[in-house]
């Protein structure tokens, strides 16, 4: 049985990969989701078709259970437009409200704008050979990942703080906080991934969610999710990219050898 207020989700990054598996699971669970994009509508749309036949919430005149933001997370304006845009669509103030949220009854609060879980799912990465230093210090990667990685996350939070408090109960003996998820990666839990300056920003996106719990307790839990390789487009990239990096370091090797082999020193 459907819940009455069914819990409102925004999923950043959220049309493919990790992002639209997660949309997926809270759509069958019964919940309204956002998801968020960047380029690719089409896909985003198609998504919100399936979330809307994978759940099990009737259509209610009025009410929007589904829906796609178009939103780049590299940008600070953009996340607060997000955000403020998914409060606007799945919160409309209930008809006859004229002056908005302002002058509501306790009734009409009920449907007051709020946020119940936030997957900040959003991350960036370029592929690197971890192993070479030289080509690690790319300063566009670093100031890339940085932002994605790091920023983006701190940004959201800042925006969705007040919608997340906004549907924290009080009363449910400590169980009721709002949720902010981020995707972190294994790759800052120890050295390893795509690039040093994506386990590094992975790094301090831990640190940050850490800071984040503290800092938005008891009405806001914050967690964070640290997987290894998914098997998303990016696992294909970073498995191709491997293997091209694996047969140029064999083609050198064998060349040195047979450089070595005709008597040159190398
Ligand atoms: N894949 C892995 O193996 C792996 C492993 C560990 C951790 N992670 C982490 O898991 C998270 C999801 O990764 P993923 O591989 O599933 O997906 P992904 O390929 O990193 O991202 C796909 C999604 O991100 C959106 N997107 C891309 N750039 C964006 C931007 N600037 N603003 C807003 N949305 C943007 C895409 O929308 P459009 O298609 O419309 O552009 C799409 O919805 C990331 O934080 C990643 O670091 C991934």
């Amino acid at each position: 049985m459907p819940p009455a207020n069914p819990p409102i989700a925004l999923v950043t990054a959220g049309s493919a990969g990790l992002g639209a598996a997660v949309a997926l699971l809270f759509a069958r669970t019964g919940m309204r989701v956002v998801i968020n994009y960047h380029g690719d509508s089409q896909r985003a749309n198609d998504l919100v078709r399936q979330l809307q036949a994978a759940s099990p919430l009737s259509l209610r005149p009025g009410r929007t259970d589904f829906h796609a933001i178009k939103a780049d997370l590299s940008l600070r304006p953009e996340i607060q437009r997000l955000v403020g845009e998914t409060v606007a669509i799945m919160c409309p103030p209930p008809s006859g409200v004229a002056e908005g949220y302002a002058t509501m009854t306790d009734q009409q609060q009920q449907q007051k704008q709020h946020l119940d879980v936030v997957f900040s799912n959003g991350g960036w990465t370029q592929m690197r050979d971890l192993m070479d230093l030289d080509d690690n210090l790319v300063d566009e990667d670093w100031d890339k990942c940085f932002t994605m990685n790091v920023k983006s996350h701190l940004w959201l939070m800042h925006a969705a703080r007040p919608y997340l408090e906004a549907s924290y109960d009080s009363d449910s003996n400590g169980n009721g906080a709002a949720s902010f998820i981020t995707t972190a990666s294994l790759a800052g839990v120890q050295p390893s991934g795509s690039s040093l300056a994506y386990s590094v920003t992975k790094a301090a996106q831990l640190h940050l969610a850490r800071a984040l719990a503290k800092i938005a307790a008891p009405k806001v839990r914050v967690n964070s999710v640290s997987p290894g390789l998914l098997m998303t487009v990016r696992f294909f990239l970073f498995v191709f990219w491997n293997a091209v990096v694996g047969w140029f370091n064999l083609l050198a090797y064998v060349a040195c050898i047979c450089v070595s082999g005709m008597g040159l020193e190398v």
